[in-house]
């Protein structure tokens, strides 16, 4: 039970993308321990996701886009904690525009998370990714060098640092570095490895795996939402300007490793190896911290979330996974009203950050 930190009133906890993959995991979670949960969230992958809980008497909905200042200021009203799960999220939803790219994941957080410590607001979390350490061969744990390959990767790493800059006695500010997730919740994606090949292995009878040696850190959906659970319980001096490599130490895998345990589960299935990659991405993370200093560990395995995307194909609870609305970077592509430019004024600062190459230093 998450309480308020002043008196014995349920704690509001502001989730922005509240309806994405790990948001529509995280709100019930919320919902059964108690806590008013209001969701700040476009929709632009619908609002299915959410949709069972819709009419809970602890949900509060913002549906609009948080670059917008004015629901910024109304989402914000009385709340004790926000999650900022909102973003363009993945390396190639990311390339299609880098104005929507850059104003979604660094402005907007920066603006929120402004908004919030003028407000009162006591504790932020900031969903970033493992994708920011790049591409390394070494062990990396949170004071790891960060090399980052992408513009997604960029956009996380200036975010953490606009937000951690605006730390305080009064505002706490904590980053969870996610692994790759997996598994399934109310929105479900099939633009991650996992899950892809779970599904083109039961679905095209083909694991088909580009490069094969590249390394990446595993979390099931359900323990992203439980890590995001820890970070909001913690004690405020136990999170405030920490980082936490949000994962499993025993579950970093190459992606052909990650091919051979589909195939173990669905051997009908052909694994091929296609040595064109594109993928530069290549990490091993360490999530001791996060088990030492909040008590986090996954309940799931990589193997558990195959058999669970398994089932959820067998009982046809997808019954098209090459669906757009399972892909982030697909949907995009084909509803481009959602590409924009929002901001009027100037806001060089964020593109000079993001592409600074003293980005990771500064
Ligand atoms: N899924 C992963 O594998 C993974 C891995 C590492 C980090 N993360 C991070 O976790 C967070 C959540 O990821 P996810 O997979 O749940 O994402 P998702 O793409 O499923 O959901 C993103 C949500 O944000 C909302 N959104 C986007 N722009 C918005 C805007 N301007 N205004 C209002 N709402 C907006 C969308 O409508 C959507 O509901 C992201 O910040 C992501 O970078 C995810």
């Amino acid at each position: 039970m998450i309480e308020s930190d002043q008196s014995n009133q349920p704690q509001r906890v502001l989730v922005t993308g509240g309806a994405g993959f790990i948001g529509s995991a995280l709100l019930p979670m919320l919902l059964d321990q108690g806590t008013i949960v209001r969701i700040l969230d476009v929709f632009m992958y619908g609002a299915e996701p959410i949709q069972p809980w819709m009419q809970h008497p602890r949900l509060e909905l913002v549906r609009s886009d948080f670059r917008d200042p004015g629901a910024i200021q109304t989402a914000l009203q009385d709340v004790d904690s926000v999650v900022h799960l909102g973003a363009i999220v993945g390396d190639p939803a990311c390339d299609l525009d880098e104005g929507l790219t850059v104003e979604t994941n660094l402005i907007a957080t920066q603006q929120l998370a402004e908004t919030a410590r003028a407000m009162g607001v006591r504790r932020f979390i900031l969903a970033s990714t493992g994708a920011v350490y790049g591409a390394s061969d070494e062990d990396l744990d949170e004071n790891s060098e960060l090399r980052p390959v992408s513009l997604y990767a960029r956009s996380k790493i200036a975010a953490e640092k606009v937000l951690m800059a605006l730390s305080s006695e009064t505002f706490s500010p904590g980053i969870l570095r996610f692994g790759t997730v997996y598994g399934i919740s109310g929105r479900v994606r099939f633009d991650l490895v996992v899950n892809l090949l779970t599904a083109k292995a039961l679905i095209d009878h083909e694991i088909t795996v580009f490069g094969g040696d590249q390394w990446r850190t595993f979390i099931h959906v359900e323990d992203a939402a439980r890590a995001v659970q820890a970070m909001l319980e913690a004690p405020l001096s136990r999170m405030r300007n920490q980082v936490f490599n949000a994962g499993s130490s025993q579950q970093n895998y190459t992606i052909l490793e990650v091919g051979e345990l589909i195939h173990a589960l669905v051997p009908a299935a052909n694994l091929l190896i296609n040595e064109c990659s594109v993928d530069r991405s290549n990490y091993r993370i360490k999530c001791t911290k996060i088990q030492r200093e909040l008590g986090f560990v996954p309940q799931w395995t990589v193997e558990q979330g195959i058999r669970q995307v398994m089932t959820a194909i067998h009982s046809g609870r997808i019954s098209n996974y090459r669906d757009p609305i399972y892909s982030n970077v697909k949907f995009l592509s084909q509803h481009r009203e959602w590409i924009h430019r929002f901001y009027q004024g100037n806001h060089a600062w964020a593109y000079e950050m993001i592409h600074s190459p003293r980005l990771t230093r500064l």
